[in-house]
């Protein structure tokens, strides 16, 4: 316990000296005690400096640990159990593998992914300086309307990264952000359903925040934060802030869905554009007319038929006159 009180007396003395005598006082443990737990707080990666007038914490480290995303996280449910790790092999498999016992709004966080994954088992990269989450959700819909869950928490790391960067974020169908034509953020969200109710959504998201962009093949059409800004952002204020747009969107799950299917369409790199839309019956092209209730994306086929897709890729086309892919 007494390295927990010395680690929130100096986060909230951060950037002034708080003596030894006096943190040994008020634990009522030995100076040497102190010093020692001020050690194990050094190995987490606390840059604490210490001298003849005591210790002194110097900035928060960038470590994405529950203490850390915890204090001062304004959520009521999303974020109160934050499972951390140094590596995992993907957050997303081992928020399934727990999200049947999990309360709603459990988070499990990464510091790298060793076999991190977009959609259709597809290799996602996850070094170090990203942010690799997984948000466990249990809204009370039906099944059919768990497309709401993924379009949703695309909106609410849309209204993050525009909060904290006033970067413009795109949304390119069904689950890409991206500033520019580049994508700078990534979401998959798995379910467990019983026929006629959704057990569990776990929310996987991936943010390249300080990640230099020449890792990623230039195919990828990638960027990351540190890219777009020039700096390093603070991935626990991210963090938080992501925790932060997920619960808020979560509620319009259940109800209308009008805010985030609003704010979807506004941002939408895909509406009233030609797309090759790909799934597991086929191919065909078309106008991507609108983004339903259920959050389906309606495309009106060449042929004149209406079409409601619901998973699959999508290729943004040039116009008609000249069909070529703009890439993916
Ligand atoms: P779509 O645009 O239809 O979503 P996609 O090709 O982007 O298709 P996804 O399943 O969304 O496919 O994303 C996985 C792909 O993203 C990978 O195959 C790889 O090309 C690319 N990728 C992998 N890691 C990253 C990353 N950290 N940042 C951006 N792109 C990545
Ligand atoms: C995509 O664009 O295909 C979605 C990428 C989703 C990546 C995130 S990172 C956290 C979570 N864990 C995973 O293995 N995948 C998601």
């Amino acid at each position: 316990m007494s390295r927990e009180e010395i680690r929130e007396t100096l986060i909230e003395s951060l950037g002034s000296w708080t003596s030894g005598q006096r943190l040994a006082r008020s634990l009522k443990i030995s100076r040497a005690a102190v010093w020692k737990q001020v050690q194990s707080l050094r190995a987490e990666g606390y840059e604490i400096e210490s001298s003849k007038r005591g210790y002194r914490l110097e900035s928060l480290p960038d470590i994405i640990s529950e203490d850390l995303v915890k204090s001062g996280l304004k959520t009521s449910f999303v974020g109160r159990t934050i499972i951390s790790h140094p590596s995992l092999s993907s957050t997303n498999a081992e928020a399934k593998r727990i999200a049947p016992s999990a309360d709603n709004g459990t988070v499990v966080v990464a510091e790298v992914q060793t076999s991190g994954r977009g959609r259709m088992e597809r290799p996602w990269h996850s070094p170090k300086g990203g942010v690799w989450i997984s948000v466990i959700l249990k809204p009370r819909i039906p099944p059919t309307l768990a497309p709401r869950v993924n379009m949703a928490a695309a909106v609410a790391v849309a209204r993050a990264l525009e909060g904290l960067y006033a970067l413009e974020v795109g949304i390119k169908w069904p689950n890409d952000l991206l500033v520019g034509e580049r994508k700078v953020s990534g979401i998959l969200t798995e379910i467990g359903a019983e026929m006629d109710s959704l057990d569990y959504a776990v929310v996987g998201i991936g943010i390249n925040a300080n990640i230099d962009p020449a890792l990623f093949p230039q195919v990828w059409r990638a960027t990351s934060l540190s890219g777009l800004l020039g700096r390093d952002i603070s991935r626990l204020k991210l963090v938080q802030r992501v925790l932060e747009e997920v619960e808020a969107a979560f509620e319009d799950l259940e109800s209308s869905f009008d805010g985030v299917r609003e704010d979807w369409r506004r941002r939408s790199a895909t509406l009233d554009r030609r797309v090759r839309i790909i799934t597991r019956d086929g191919e065909f092209e078309g106008m991507a007319g609108a983004l339903e209730a259920d959050g389906s994306l309606l495309v009106r086929r060449d042929d004149g038929r209406r079409v409601w897709v619901y998973a699959g890729d999508c290729v943004h086309l040039r116009p008609a006159a000249n069909p070529v892919e703009e890439g993916v």
